[in-house]
């Protein structure tokens, strides 16, 4: 059964609230999401098995733990997933990154698949799936399919900000997926954004409107 952390480090909640605020530029939203982004994986990756390694210090050898060298991939789902990709692969830079297209059609708030591209092995990789934003659930929930359909079998969504809806809906969908999330905001308004959220992360973080 998946879990669902929501990581209330005072560093991430801090974090979070300077880039809720609409004055927050685009230099600074993009340089707080890859922070953010960075410090959920620290959580996100607190299972990652370890393997005994002899290491020799300057005063003597020990017997010490290293990563077992686990493979993972990240996979943003575009466009705004890519925010969060560079602030993770400082943390794991050997990863693999892949890529999942989607937007929501902003009158069904169904989500459209344009785009998919991932590592050939990645049926062997542990995938950090990542989408600033859970609205309805319904871009996780298409994205996790995709990598199940490809053979993916351990994955872990990473998202900032999330609705309790979009919790729901991923994790009733896909009860083995476990969900790290920055924040679970009260609910959605009637245009399917996040309240309060941070409007729309896509925007902010790229420019456009
Ligand atoms: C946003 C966000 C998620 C999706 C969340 O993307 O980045 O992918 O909406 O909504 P949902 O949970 O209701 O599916 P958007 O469609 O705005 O595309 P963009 O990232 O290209 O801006
Ligand atoms: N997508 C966003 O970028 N923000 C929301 O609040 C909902 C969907």
């Amino acid at each position: 059964m998946g879990q669902v952390v929501e990581v209330n480090h005072p560093l991430i909640q801090h974090k979070l609230t300077i880039i809720r605020d609409e004055k927050v530029g685009t230099k600074d939203f993009r340089a707080l999401v890859d922070e953010l982004a960075m410090l959920l994986t620290y959580e996100a990756s607190r299972d990652l098995p370890l393997e005994k390694v002899q290491v020799k210090t300057p005063i003597q050898e020990t017997t010490k733990k290293q990563l077992a060298g686990k493979k993972l991939a990240v996979v943003p789902i575009l466009r705004a997933g890519l925010g969060m990709v560079d602030g993770i692969l400082q943390l794991i830079p050997a990863a693999k990154v892949g890529h999942i297209g989607m937007y929501r059609d902003e009158k069904t708030l169904e989500p459209v698949e344009y785009f998919i591209k991932l590592p050939e092995d990645i049926d062997q990789r542990e995938v950090l799936l990542v989408d600033p934003m859970l609205a309805t659930g319904g871009s996780a929930k298409d994205a996790i399919s995709a990598l199940k359909k490809r053979g993916a079998e351990q994955i872990k969504l990473i998202t900032l900000v999330s609705s309790p809806e979009g919790i729901q809906a991923v994790t009733s969908a896909h009860p083995d997926v476990d969900v790290y999330t920055a924040s679970i905001d009260e609910g959605l308004n009637e245009d399917g954004y996040i309240v309060p959220g941070l409007g729309d992360a896509g925007d902010r973080l790229f420019g456009t409107h």
